[in-house]
């Protein structure tokens, strides 16, 4: 197959972990005759820099003119101090969204067997996790009407949605749902909100097209409360832009670190493919940032495309390289690789199948997307 993928490295640790993405899809494309090709372009507050744009024309046409994009992070401790810069390095990410009408956002929360007891909650209650979260992208108090007053004292934010927003993300959720355990959790506040009472009308009746799936609406407080006392429960949670985007984070809580989980944002002709955790600027150059989020972002970009077997090897060597503890210090204190080693150690053993069967395999959707 071949795959233009555009490379938006951004600020921070990005460009080092997207580095150790690019050799694993290399070895990839070598193993199963593939060929990608990749192409950088500047976003965030580098492109600021470059060009006082954080998502320059370029950068996006060369996304348009992909297939997909290996997204670093974003943001930077500079714009993150001053709550009244007019640009800032998250507007790129947001445009860049919108844009390629990336309606869904897709993060699996799987924990890995090697890794459950880094989990600040008990290992009973963590092992064995395995949920992913539909977060609405495009609308909500993201992208509806906003204003401040001159003085700066008084401030709004619309949260505004339309069934067609809802229905086209709640119809991806439902079909993940009949993939996987065939449950789905509305995550809202429609005991005090009226957005929240259009989602639960809405996927209310959506519902009844998808007769195999349980729909169970909770509001979003208890989500929370639950996520955390008894995860396993949860099978596909589905959510506007503004809960999802806490949630998300909440889901890192779960595996004890938001420095392994990846995402996919879809919707449009393109997919973006992106580390959950954000752009750690005291880290940037040091080569100790985890470049697992990275890599199993690259996971789910080969999924996408349907490359499930290379999907798989890639996996299987994340797990290698957790159960022989090749990991960053975030991971385990007493280990000193670094971000390009532990990138090397996955990359090389991509195509070691004699390792296989004594690999655990739970943790692997063989032939299985984990995406939809
Ligand atoms: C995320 C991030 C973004 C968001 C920021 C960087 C705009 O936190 O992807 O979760 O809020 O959506
Ligand atoms: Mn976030």
């Amino acid at each position: 197959m071949h795959l233009k993928i555009a490379l938006l490295e951004g600020d921070g640790i990005g460009p080092e972990v997207v580095q150790q993405s690019v050799k694993c899809l290399r070895a990839i494309e070598d193993l199963f005759g593939h060929s990608f090709q990749f192409t950088q372009a500047p976003v965030g507050a580098r492109a600021i820099a470059l060009h006082d744009n954080p998502l320059p024309q370029q950068t996006l046409d060369l996304c348009q003119q992909s297939d997909a994009i290996l997204f670093g992070a974003i943001g930077s401790l500079e714009y993150d101090q001053d709550p009244n810069a007019k640009i800032r390095p998250e507007q790129g990410l947001l445009k860049l969204r919108k844009e390629l009408a990336l309606f869904a956002n897709i993060r699996p929360i799987k924990m890995f067997s090697a890794l459950s007891a880094n989990s600040p909650i008990k290992e009973s209650v963590v092992k064995g996790v395995d949920l992913v979260i539909f977060r609405e992208l495009l609308g909500g108090s993201y992208f509806s009407e906003k204003t401040v007053s001159q003085d700066l004292r008084h401030a709004t934010d619309l949260n505004e949605y339309s069934e067609g927003h809802i229905s086209r993300i709640a119809h991806l959720a439902f079909k993940a749902a009949k993939k996987r355990k065939k449950k789905i959790t509305l995550a809202d506040k429609a005991n005090v909100l009226e957005t929240p009472r259009l989602w639960r009308r809405t996927v209310m009746g959506i519902a009844e097209s998808y007769p195999d799936v349980q729909l169970d609406c909770q509001f979003i407080d208890n989500v929370t409360y639950q996520l955390v006392t008894d995860p396993k429960q949860f099978d596909v949670i589905l959510t506007d832009n503004m809960f999802g985007d806490v949630l998300n984070n909440l889901g890192s809580v779960i595996i004890g670190s938001n420095a392994i989980l990846p995402s996919a944002s879809i919707g449009g002709e393109n997919a973006m493919f992106e580390p959950v955790h954000g752009s750690y600027p005291q880290a940037a150059g040091k080569n100790v940032a985890n470049p697992v989020a990275s890599i199993l972002s690259a996971v789910l970009l080969l999924q996408h495309f349907g490359l499930e077997e290379e999907a798989d090897a890639l996996m299987i060597a994340v797990i290698k390289s957790f159960q022989k503890k090749i990991v960053t210090p975030d991971i385990l204190g007493s280990s000193d690789y670094g971000t390009d080693y532990v990138g090397d150690f996955i990359a090389s053993n991509i195509e070691d199948a004699d390792e296989v069967p004594t690999m655990n395999m739970e943790n692997i959707g063989l032939g299985k997307s984990t995406i939809i």
